[in-house]
Parts: C-alpha cells; structure tokens; sequence
C-alpha cells in the first residue's frame, strides 16, 4: 500500500526498518542516512537531530545532553536490553517508566505504563511510590511530570536534547509581549464582565508558558481535550489566545463553528501579529504561528493518493495536521484516540494514519488483521522522540543503581506553582476513557 509497510509482516521496530534501508535490503526510503546514527551523534552539534524537524532553528539556551559513556554507545541492541532489564529488576517499585506513543519499540517494551500526553500527565500524579519516574518523552512531557508529581520525586529525561521543536515556537517573551499588546487594546474584562482574552497552551509548551496561563485565567489542553477546554474558555472569555500549535487550535475551533475569518495567526515579529485593528477586534481564537513538523508533512494528496489506490481505506490523523488534511480525513483525534480507532475497527480493514511512524508502524505490526500504513511514505520520525535510545535508558537506569540521579528535570517552584494551577484546570477537562495503558515493561 505505502512504501513505509514492510509488507506482510511488518517489524514494530522503526530502528530496524531504518537499518534495512540503510543496508539498501528494502524499498523504503528514509529523509536522511543520519537517522541510522546513534543519537549521540546529533549531541555533539547543534539542533535537533535528524528527523522531522532537522531543519527547524533551534532556541539559543535549549538543553544540550552531555556525552554518553562509551560503553551504551557501542553495546548491542541485546545487549542494552539485558542491562536495562535487569536494572529495572533491582530497582523494583522504586522506578516507574513512562512513555509516550511515539518512542520507538526498543524503548516502548520497557514503559510500565504507555500514553498520550494527558494520560502521562495523570500517570504522573499516580504513582506516588515510586523514588524516580523515568520520562520516556519529551522535555515538556517532563516538565509536566515533574510539576505534578510529589515533592519528593524525581523525574528523569534519559536524554536531555529530547526538547520539541513546537514547543520552542512559542517562548514566554513573545508571548507576554502579545498579551500586553491585546490587553491595552481590549483591557482586562469585556463590556458583560467576562475576560477580553484567555490564554490556552497546548501541553506541548515550556513551564513558563503554563505558569503564564495559570496566572492570567487561562488553561493547558492537550489533543485529546482541546474542545473541552476551548469550551470552558469560552465560558469564561471573549476571545482565546492559543499557542503553540495553529492547526491545532484551527482544527478544533473550526470543528465548534467558529469561523475562519474569525481566527486570526499572530506573529510575533510585528505588530499586532501583523493584523489590522479590525482584525483582532472581531476574533474569537487568536493563533500562534507554531506548527508540527511530524504532522506538516501529510498532504491532502497523501489521502488521495492512498483512496485512488485502495477505494476502501479509512483516513485517520492527528488534528497537529493541517487543517486540509484533517477535512479530507475520515478522522482525526489524538494519538490515544488513533490506538482505540484501529483496535475498534472491522478485521480486514485498510486504514492510512496520518501521526508519527514509530506509533504507526507498531500498530501495523499489532493489528495483523488490518493492513495499516503511515500516509507518508518517508521514513521520518519526530526527531527529539527519537533521541530517547536504549543506551540513555540504559545509562540513566544503571546511574540510580548506582544511587546516583542524572538528567533530572527540576521547575524551579516559582514557576511550577502557577503552572499547576493550568495543569489542575487541564486535568478536570477529561477527556473519555483517559487512562495510560499498562505497558509491557
Ligand atoms: P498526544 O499524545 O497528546 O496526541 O500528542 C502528540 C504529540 O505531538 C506529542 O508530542
Ligand atoms: Fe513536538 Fe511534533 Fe515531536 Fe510532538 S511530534 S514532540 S509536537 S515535534
């Protein structure tokens, strides 16, 4: 169907399909000979590392890892899974690993518990025995961890460059610079009492921006509850600011009735986003400019391809996509919302998936029953999910062993505190059937 399938079997293991391709034993094609590099590699220069979002600029400041021991570098696939396996049994209930969907197989197998952001989210509030919770994610997915687990916790990114390139469209800054721009013009309260503006961050945001949002009356939602939370700023606010992502804060308010004429983008780089007065005046979602550069990459064309090819197929995205993308899909919903799809769907069937590839292709190799295929036909994977490998786990697992903590992720409590008042109003939006799934680990 797609040149990303392997064909009948499908390997779970996006690392190994790289592998094929790079040996030239399959017909897929990946966007760069790098990505068969360890990701030590990309540590050692600047930016985020092959992948989706390699041409992304990266903010000056951004965490950078520290070399790896040489020893994780050069030890087997086999290998570093013994290791990592028999720290985890020393270390016991002492650690808990979390990871997100799009982690690639070699380090999906090891989480105790699997999911979208939000469930993560939760999942760190729940396991509150646990000494050490090991982030199989991203820097902000820690971060958030981190605000809302217990003091006594310790939350660990296994390597520290694993940041979001989405997350870095917006800094607090540009933002703070927006907000007083549309507070001068509009003031606090509107004429019936309600607030002018209610900032909305999508999850995949620093600390800062959550605290920004916990302090002026706003809120943090994720994919799978953005509708529920533009709701209840609708409640209580004119208008929305949401940043980072455009496609989704357009997907969602479009998908409410609100018109397009009515969600103006903001750019930072010029006065009033580079609207006119007029503009901002009658909007009701103001959208920050940031994108994803995973969910960019599906077309329209993609999806027409893939029907001219197979009448039958059922198209399924995430709303990060465009907003093209996702009126041509038959659906769109988050990562979580994606699994329940393809679990929920008639044997047999043929279903093209517009998200990430390591979740893609681990479905496909779940569901024999269907024949599953990522609309992209590139291998590309998110380029910071990808910088979490096996011999960062390893290291990581092995230090606390040791007793020793690296790669801590710590929000100084200054900006946590009104992050978590974001974070609480998140977590009550709930999205239906919102609990991380048991991983294998
Ligand atoms: P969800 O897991 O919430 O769908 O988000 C996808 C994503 O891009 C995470 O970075
Ligand atoms: Fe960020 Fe996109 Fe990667 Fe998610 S998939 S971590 S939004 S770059």
């Amino acid at each position: 169907m797609s040149a990303t399938n392997l064909g009948a079997t499908p390997t779970p293991s996006v690392d190994h399909l790289i592998q094929l391709i790079t040996a030239g034993a399959s017909d897929a094609s990946s966007c760069t000979p790098e990505l068969a590099d360890g990701p030590w590699v990309a540590d050692r220069v600047d930016g985020y590392g092959p992948g989706s979002s390699m041409g992304d600029v990266i903010p000056v400041g951004s965490p950078r890892q520290g070399s790896l021991p040489a020893e994780y570098r050069s030890a087997s696939e086999d290998e570093l899974d013994a290791r990592i396996r028999a720290a985890k049994a020393t270390l016991g209930e002492r650690v808990v690993i979390l990871g997100h969907f799009y982690q690639r197989e070699e380090i999906v197998r090891h989480a105790d518990y699997l999911g979208d952001s939000f469930q993560l989210a939760r999942a760190a509030t729940q396991h509150t025995n646990a000494e050490a919770i090991v982030f199989c994610g991203v820097h902000f997915m820690a971060e958030t961890a981190d605000m809302l687990s217990t003091p006594q916790q310790r939350v660990i990114l296994p390597n520290l460059a694993a940041g979001c390139s989405m997350a870095d469209m917006a800094d607090i800054d540009s933002v703070t610079d927006c907000w007083n721009q549309l507070m001068e013009r509009f003031g606090e309260r509107s004429a019936d009492g309600r607030a002018s503006v209610v900032p909305v961050t999508y999850m995949n945001s620093s600390a800062a921006l959550k605290a920004f949002c916990g302090s002026h009356g706003g809120i943090v939602c994720t994919s799978s509850n953005a509708a529920t939370v533009l709701e209840w700023a609708f409640e209580r606010g004119q208008r929305v600011l949401f940043f980072p992502d455009q496609h989704l804060g357009r997907n969602t308010a479009k998908a409410m009735g609100v018109p397009l004429e009515q969600m103006p983008m903001w750019n930072p780089r010029h006065p009033l986003g580079g609207n006119t007065a007029e503009v901002i005046d009658d909007s009701r979602v103001i959208l920050w400019h940031g994108f994803c550069s995973v969910h960019r990459r599906f077309s329209v064309e993609q999806i027409e391809r893939a029907r001219a090819a197979e009448p039958r197929v059922q198209i399924i995205v995430h709303p990060e996509c465009p907003m093209e993308v996702v009126d041509a899909a038959d659906g769109a919903g988050s990562t979580d919302y994606i699994r329940k799809y393809v679990a929920a769907a008639e044997p047999g069937s043929v279903i093209g998936i517009g998200t990430e590839i390591n979740m893609v292709q681990r479905l496909a190799a779940e569901h024999p029953e269907h024949t599953i295929f990522c609309l992209d036909p590139v291998v590309c994977p998110c380029s910071t999910m990808y910088r979490i490998h096996p011999g960062y786990l390893a290291w990581v697992l092995e230090e606390l062993v040791a007793g020793r903590t690296v790669n801590q992720i710590q929000v100084p409590e200054s900006v946590a505190e009104p992050a978590r008042v974001a974070l609480e109003r998140m977590l009550e939006a709930v999205p239906q059937n919102s609990g991380a799934t048991p991983g294998r680990g």
